[in-house]
Protein backbone atom coordinates (compact mmCIF):
# COMPACT_ATOMS: atom_id res chain seq x y z
CA UNK A 1 0.00 0.00 0.00
CA UNK A 2 1.44 3.46 -1.34
CA UNK A 3 0.85 6.42 1.04
CA UNK A 4 -1.84 7.36 -1.87
CA UNK A 5 -4.13 4.13 -0.89
CA UNK A 6 -3.68 5.12 2.68
CA UNK A 7 -4.66 8.61 2.39
CA UNK A 8 -8.01 7.37 0.23
CA UNK A 9 -8.60 4.98 2.92
CA UNK A 10 -7.93 7.77 5.49
CA UNK A 11 -10.13 10.52 4.13
CA UNK A 12 -13.12 8.28 2.19
CA UNK A 13 -13.81 6.71 5.90
CA UNK A 14 -17.64 8.11 7.29
CA UNK A 15 -19.48 7.56 10.38
CA UNK A 16 -22.07 4.99 9.59
CA UNK A 17 -25.69 5.09 11.15
CA UNK A 18 -27.52 3.07 9.15
CA UNK A 19 -27.10 -0.40 8.12
CA UNK A 20 -28.54 -3.38 5.46
CA UNK A 21 -29.66 -5.72 7.68
CA UNK A 22 -27.38 -8.14 6.87
CA UNK A 23 -25.40 -10.31 9.47
CA UNK A 24 -21.21 -9.40 9.39
CA UNK A 25 -19.13 -12.39 9.18
CA UNK A 26 -17.96 -13.26 13.14
CA UNK A 27 -14.36 -13.37 11.32
CA UNK A 28 -14.52 -9.95 10.25
CA UNK A 29 -15.26 -8.71 13.32
CA UNK A 30 -12.54 -10.84 15.37
CA UNK A 31 -10.01 -9.58 13.08
CA UNK A 32 -10.97 -6.33 13.19
CA UNK A 33 -10.43 -6.80 17.04
CA UNK A 34 -7.17 -8.41 16.16
CA UNK A 35 -5.96 -5.57 14.46
CA UNK A 36 -6.89 -3.65 16.72
CA UNK A 37 -4.67 -4.83 19.20
CA UNK A 38 -2.09 -3.71 17.22
CA UNK A 39 -2.44 0.09 18.08
CA UNK A 40 -0.12 1.72 20.54
CA UNK A 41 -0.59 1.64 24.00
CA UNK A 42 1.10 3.04 27.03
CA UNK A 43 3.90 1.21 27.90
CA UNK A 44 2.66 -1.85 26.21
CA UNK A 45 0.49 -2.67 29.25
CA UNK A 46 -2.50 -3.50 26.49
CA UNK A 47 -4.87 -2.97 29.32
CA UNK A 48 -7.74 -3.07 26.98
CA UNK A 49 -10.89 -6.30 26.42
CA UNK A 50 -13.60 -6.48 23.34
CA UNK A 51 -16.93 -7.57 23.65
CA UNK A 52 -18.41 -8.62 20.19
CA UNK A 53 -21.42 -8.24 20.62
CA UNK A 54 -24.00 -10.30 18.12
CA UNK A 55 -27.07 -10.98 19.91
CA UNK A 56 -29.97 -8.80 18.50
CA UNK A 57 -31.91 -9.45 22.14
CA UNK A 58 -28.24 -7.59 24.00
CA UNK A 59 -28.18 -4.88 21.38
CA UNK A 60 -31.01 -3.99 22.16
CA UNK A 61 -31.26 -4.14 25.49
CA UNK A 62 -28.37 -2.13 25.45
CA UNK A 63 -29.66 0.45 23.18
CA UNK A 64 -32.86 0.61 25.89
CA UNK A 65 -30.27 1.43 28.66
CA UNK A 66 -29.10 4.07 26.92
CA UNK A 67 -31.85 5.58 25.93
CA UNK A 68 -33.93 5.58 29.26
CA UNK A 69 -30.90 7.47 30.48
CA UNK A 70 -31.33 9.93 27.91
CA UNK A 71 -35.20 10.18 28.40
CA UNK A 72 -34.67 10.82 32.04
CA UNK A 73 -32.10 13.34 31.21
CA UNK A 74 -34.24 15.08 29.02
CA UNK A 75 -37.15 15.25 31.82
CA UNK A 76 -35.10 17.96 34.04
CA UNK A 77 -35.70 21.28 34.02
CA UNK A 78 -31.99 21.94 32.78
CA UNK A 79 -32.69 20.33 29.87
CA UNK A 80 -35.12 23.41 29.41
CA UNK A 81 -32.47 25.82 28.78
CA UNK A 82 -31.31 23.57 25.19
CA UNK A 83 -34.80 22.18 24.53
CA UNK A 84 -34.56 21.43 20.98
CA UNK A 85 -30.70 19.92 21.17
CA UNK A 86 -31.81 17.82 23.82
CA UNK A 87 -34.46 16.73 21.67
CA UNK A 88 -32.68 15.80 18.64
CA UNK A 89 -30.05 13.92 21.21
CA UNK A 90 -32.55 12.48 22.34
CA UNK A 91 -34.23 11.16 19.65
CA UNK A 92 -30.77 10.18 18.12
CA UNK A 93 -29.36 8.76 20.90
CA UNK A 94 -29.80 4.78 20.32
CA UNK A 95 -30.05 4.40 16.57
CA UNK A 96 -27.61 1.93 17.04
CA UNK A 97 -30.33 -0.88 18.03
CA UNK A 98 -30.31 -1.44 14.30
CA UNK A 99 -26.73 -2.24 14.35
CA UNK A 100 -25.89 -5.63 12.83
CA UNK A 101 -23.08 -5.86 15.90
CA UNK A 102 -21.76 -3.74 18.31
CA UNK A 103 -18.19 -4.04 19.84
CA UNK A 104 -17.86 -2.63 23.65
CA UNK A 105 -14.43 -1.66 24.29
CA UNK A 106 -13.07 -1.90 27.47
CA UNK A 107 -9.63 -0.77 29.03
CA UNK A 108 -8.30 -1.22 33.00
CA UNK A 109 -6.73 1.58 34.95
CA UNK A 110 -2.76 2.33 34.29
CA UNK A 111 -0.23 3.29 36.22
CA UNK A 112 3.26 4.24 34.39
CA UNK A 113 5.87 4.29 37.32
CA UNK A 114 5.49 7.98 37.25
CA UNK A 115 2.14 7.40 38.09
CA UNK A 116 2.99 5.38 40.90
CA UNK A 117 5.43 8.11 42.44
CA UNK A 118 2.82 10.88 42.29
CA UNK A 119 -0.06 9.25 43.93
CA UNK A 120 2.34 7.92 46.45
CA UNK A 121 2.85 11.52 47.08
CA UNK A 122 0.30 13.71 45.59
CA UNK A 123 -1.52 14.01 49.25
CA UNK A 124 1.50 15.55 50.81
CA UNK A 125 2.92 17.60 48.02
CA UNK A 126 1.39 20.54 46.37
CA UNK A 127 3.45 19.71 43.16
CA UNK A 128 2.85 15.87 42.60
CA UNK A 129 -0.69 17.05 43.01
CA UNK A 130 -0.14 19.48 39.85
CA UNK A 131 1.41 16.87 38.06
CA UNK A 132 -0.94 14.26 38.60
CA UNK A 133 -3.41 16.30 37.64
CA UNK A 134 -2.24 16.78 34.00
CA UNK A 135 -2.15 13.52 33.46
CA UNK A 136 -5.62 12.65 34.53
CA UNK A 137 -6.39 15.55 31.78
CA UNK A 138 -5.29 13.28 29.48
CA UNK A 139 -5.31 9.23 30.86
CA UNK A 140 -3.42 6.97 29.29
CA UNK A 141 -5.24 4.28 29.12
CA UNK A 142 -8.09 6.01 27.48
CA UNK A 143 -5.59 7.65 25.10
CA UNK A 144 -4.64 3.69 24.46
CA UNK A 145 -8.31 2.16 23.85
CA UNK A 146 -8.67 5.20 21.76
CA UNK A 147 -6.20 4.11 19.55
CA UNK A 148 -7.58 0.79 19.38
CA UNK A 149 -10.73 2.81 18.52
CA UNK A 150 -9.59 4.26 15.65
CA UNK A 151 -7.39 1.76 14.13
CA UNK A 152 -10.67 -0.85 14.10
CA UNK A 153 -12.44 1.92 12.15
CA UNK A 154 -9.77 2.18 9.81
CA UNK A 155 -9.91 -1.83 9.41
CA UNK A 156 -13.91 -1.98 9.14
CA UNK A 157 -14.14 0.82 6.67
CA UNK A 158 -11.01 -1.58 4.66
CA UNK A 159 -13.36 -4.63 4.73
CA UNK A 160 -16.29 -2.59 3.07
CA UNK A 161 -18.08 -2.35 6.38
CA UNK A 162 -19.15 1.13 7.81
CA UNK A 163 -19.15 1.17 11.83
CA UNK A 164 -19.25 4.18 13.97
CA UNK A 165 -17.62 5.74 17.17
CA UNK A 166 -20.03 5.90 20.24
CA UNK A 167 -19.33 7.88 23.05
CA UNK A 168 -22.95 9.05 24.67
CA UNK A 169 -23.68 5.05 25.65
CA UNK A 170 -20.98 5.65 28.54
CA UNK A 171 -24.53 7.17 30.03
CA UNK A 172 -25.40 3.79 30.56
CA UNK A 173 -21.85 2.75 31.76
CA UNK A 174 -22.87 0.20 34.54
CA UNK A 175 -25.93 -1.10 32.67
CA UNK A 176 -23.77 -1.94 29.95
CA UNK A 177 -20.69 -3.49 31.61
CA UNK A 178 -23.41 -5.81 33.87
CA UNK A 179 -25.22 -6.95 30.23
CA UNK A 180 -21.94 -7.50 28.87
CA UNK A 181 -20.39 -9.23 32.22
CA UNK A 182 -17.07 -7.79 31.91
CA UNK A 183 -14.44 -8.33 34.35
CA UNK A 184 -14.76 -6.20 37.28
CA UNK A 185 -11.87 -3.88 36.69
CA UNK A 186 -12.69 -3.39 33.33
CA UNK A 187 -14.20 0.00 32.27
CA UNK A 188 -16.52 1.17 29.51
CA UNK A 189 -14.49 3.18 26.87
CA UNK A 190 -17.37 3.48 23.88
CA UNK A 191 -19.08 1.08 21.74
CA UNK A 192 -18.71 0.70 17.89
CA UNK A 193 -21.70 -0.38 16.44
CA UNK A 194 -20.48 -2.09 12.69
CA UNK A 195 -22.71 -3.47 9.79
CA UNK A 196 -22.81 -3.32 5.82
CA UNK A 197 -23.58 0.69 5.41
CA UNK A 198 -26.74 1.62 3.91
CA UNK A 199 -25.88 5.33 3.49
CA UNK A 200 -23.03 7.29 1.93
CA UNK A 201 -22.58 10.43 4.20
CA UNK A 202 -20.42 13.40 3.79
CA UNK A 203 -18.23 15.12 5.79
CA UNK A 204 -15.39 17.71 5.30
CA UNK A 205 -12.23 18.86 7.15
CA UNK A 206 -11.39 22.40 8.39
CA UNK A 207 -7.98 23.18 6.54
CA UNK A 208 -5.57 21.70 8.08
CA UNK A 209 -3.76 25.04 8.00
CA UNK A 210 -6.05 26.20 10.94
CA UNK A 211 -5.39 23.58 12.53
CA UNK A 212 -1.61 23.26 12.58
CA UNK A 213 1.24 25.19 13.34
CA UNK A 214 4.99 24.47 12.62
CA UNK A 215 7.53 25.68 15.25
C1 LIG B 1 -14.77 10.08 20.77
C2 LIG B 1 -15.91 10.03 19.80
C3 LIG B 1 -17.20 9.89 20.28
C4 LIG B 1 -18.29 9.82 19.39
N1 LIG B 1 -19.54 9.60 19.89
C5 LIG B 1 -20.59 9.57 19.06
C6 LIG B 1 -21.88 9.33 19.55
O1 LIG B 1 -22.07 9.10 20.73
N2 LIG B 1 -22.92 9.34 18.67
C7 LIG B 1 -22.74 9.56 17.33
O2 LIG B 1 -23.72 9.54 16.58
N3 LIG B 1 -21.50 9.76 16.83
C8 LIG B 1 -20.42 9.77 17.64
N4 LIG B 1 -19.14 9.93 17.14
C9 LIG B 1 -18.95 10.08 15.69
C10 LIG B 1 -18.68 11.54 15.32
O3 LIG B 1 -19.92 12.25 15.34
C11 LIG B 1 -18.03 11.60 13.94
O4 LIG B 1 -16.77 10.96 13.99
C12 LIG B 1 -17.82 13.05 13.47
O5 LIG B 1 -19.04 13.69 13.25
C13 LIG B 1 -16.99 13.11 12.18
O6 LIG B 1 -17.63 12.36 11.16
P1 LIG B 1 -16.85 11.18 10.39
O7 LIG B 1 -16.48 10.13 11.42
O8 LIG B 1 -17.84 10.64 9.39
O9 LIG B 1 -15.64 11.76 9.76
C14 LIG B 1 -18.07 9.95 17.99
C15 LIG B 1 -16.74 10.07 17.52
C16 LIG B 1 -15.68 10.08 18.42
C17 LIG B 1 -14.27 10.14 17.88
Amino acid sequence: MDITDLERLIKSRRSIRRWKPVEVPEEMLKKAVELATWAPNGGNYQGWYFVIVKNRETIVRIADAVQSVADRIATWPEAKTWEEDVKRYQKNTSFFRKAPAVIGVFISDYRSVMDKVLLARESMDPIASRIMGFRRTAPTAIQSASAAATTMLLVFHQMGLGAIWLASPLMAKPEIETLLDVPSEMSLVCLIAVGYPDESPQKDRRSVDEVMKVI
